[in-house]
């Protein structure tokens, strides 16, 4: 992409904890699958085998974990909730369609970008949580048999519902044509800014001082 043309949207140091995060993500997901059915547990061939496995999978969440930890420090400021989120909802519809409402005046992430953000920070404290409750032989033994059936639930569960998360986000990833550029290159074209997030085009290129002075 030409670079006079484009603007910075992510930073290499975001980009690179992202993307080193769905690595691990992808491994963890499909070892925790292996274990929801006995017909899935093939999966567990991905990280080297059952007790590997096992082994790996509590580590390699961990350093999820510790990415997403990176991930909200530099992106919690863009993902707060403003007066503008309410009315990207009442017009989600159109948004979906491609339609572009100008009176929104998105910022640099859209409201559902933001309930994306927080629902997979929600969701990833609630899996460390549980899932130091349930980590034998390290942790599970500081704990009761009932708090270890509570954390089983509540890891099953946090994790399906991440993953459904993350399936929503990957195909939304791909939807809006342009997104993913924000996360391979880290530059997005002046255009797309323009048409999909005006008031973060208009911050960084300066013509927020003309336009948003009263
Ligand atoms: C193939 C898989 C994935 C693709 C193609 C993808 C794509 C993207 C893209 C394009 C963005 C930037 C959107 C923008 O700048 O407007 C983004 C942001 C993000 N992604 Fe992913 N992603 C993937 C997997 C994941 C996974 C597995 C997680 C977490 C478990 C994740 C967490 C995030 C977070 C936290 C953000 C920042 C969103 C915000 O600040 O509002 N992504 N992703």
């Amino acid at each position: 992409m030409n670079r006079h043309n484009s603007l910075l949207r992510t930073p290499y140091a975001v980009r690179m904890s992202h993307w080193l995060m769905v690595i691990c993500f992808f491994f963890v997901a499909m070892s925790g699958l292996s274990w929801f059915f006995p017909s899935l547990n093939w999966l567990n061939n991905l990280l080297g085998g059952p007790q590997l496995a096992r082994i790996l999978h509590p580590f390699m969440g961990m350093v999820i974990f510790l990415f997403l930890v990176f991930m909200f420090l530099r992106l919690v400021r863009y993902n707060l909730p403003e007066e503008g989120d309410g009315k990207w909802f009442a017009n989600v519809g159109q948004v979906m369609g491609g339609k572009h409402v100008d009176e929104l005046d998105t910022g640099k992430y859209n409201a559902g970008q933001k309930v994306l953000f927080w629902g997979i920070m929600g969701l990833i404290a609630l899996l460390l949580i549980s899932g130091v409750v349930i980590w034998r032989p390290y942790f599970a033994p500081l704990f009761s048999i009932p708090a270890i059936r509570i954390g089983l639930f509540v890891h099953a569960l946090a994790g399906v519902l991440l993953m459904l998360l993350i399936i929503g986000h990957i195909y939304l990833a791909f939807w809006v044509r342009g997104s993913v550029d924000s996360m391979s290159s880290g530059y997005v074209s002046r255009k797309w800014a323009r048409v999909h997030h005006p008031r973060w085009y208009r911050q960084v290129t300066g013509e927020a001082v003309k336009k948003d002075r009263p």
